[in-house]
């Protein structure tokens, strides 16, 4: 199955179990949303990092159905987001989501479509660019595209981590029954082997929990 197709289907279930637990639909979400409570510091930690940084704009890659997107222009650490994701059916929730919210396109809008596909200049107009839970399913060429494009930019994403942990193993049997197309997992060494590759050579790092998360920051930006 492409990582397209599996997205399509997946990722409401993903999101409904990943952030409102007891909701999730079906028996293997159910129980999944019990082991899932780090991808809430992840997304607090990014929430945490937005705060920090207060970026005008910001990108969100695999931004899903825009959660990060309308919590950021909400709380006002953002003036303008754009979300890019895989799945058709993330973004037309996502835009629908934003028009609930009172969030016009002036302020929040969406694209579908693959790193590797979307828009460079979305990558290359942002203040900072962030991806949560993305780094795992994208293909060299997309890393060649993404990286390449974002020099001189203010970004974050985390990865998962190859440590062997009752987590992971778990993680690797919901994959197997879930039918994951493709899934990346890194060393610390790999991640900074990678950033490295593209001319980023000194990433922070920051962990909680089995969250493992880099920051790089534009040349010269003070926040
Ligand atoms: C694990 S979910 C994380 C969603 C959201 N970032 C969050 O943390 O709540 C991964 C997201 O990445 C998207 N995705 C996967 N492969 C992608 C690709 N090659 N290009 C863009 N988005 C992708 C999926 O559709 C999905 O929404």
């Amino acid at each position: 199955m492409s990582q397209k197709r599996f997205w399509e289907t997946h990722v409401i279930d993903w999101e409904a179990s990943a952030y409102e637990g007891a909701a999730a639909p079906g028996f293997l979400e159910k129980v999944a949303s019990r082991f899932r409570g780090h991808l809430t510091v992840r997304f607090n930690m990014a929430c945490k990092l937005l705060q920090e940084l207060r970026p005008v704009s910001l990108l969100e890659i695999g931004c899903g159905q825009g959660r990060l997107l309308r919590r950021a222009i909400q709380e006002g650490w953002i003036q303008r987001g754009r979300g890019v994701d895989i799945s058709t059916t993330a973004i037309e929730n996502a835009r629908l989501l934003a028009r609930q919210a009172g969030l016009g396109e002036d302020c929040l809008t969406f694209q579908a479509a693959a790193v590797g596909e979307m828009d460079p200049a979305w990558l290359e107009g942002a203040d900072a660019v962030i991806g949560l839970g993305l780094l795992q399913y994208l293909t060299d060429e997309e890393y060649a595209f993404l990286f390449g494009h974002l020099r001189g930019r203010t970004f974050a994403f985390d990865w998962h981590g190859r440590e062997l942990s009752a987590i992971n193993l778990m993680h690797t049997v919901y994959r197997l029954f879930r039918r994951y197309p493709f899934y990346r997992r890194f060393s610390e060494a790999q991640i900074r082997s990678l950033l490295a590759g593209y001319g980023f050579e000194r990433p922070e790092i920051r962990r909680e929990d089995c969250i493992s998360m880099f920051v790089v920051r534009a040349p010269g930006s003070t926040n």
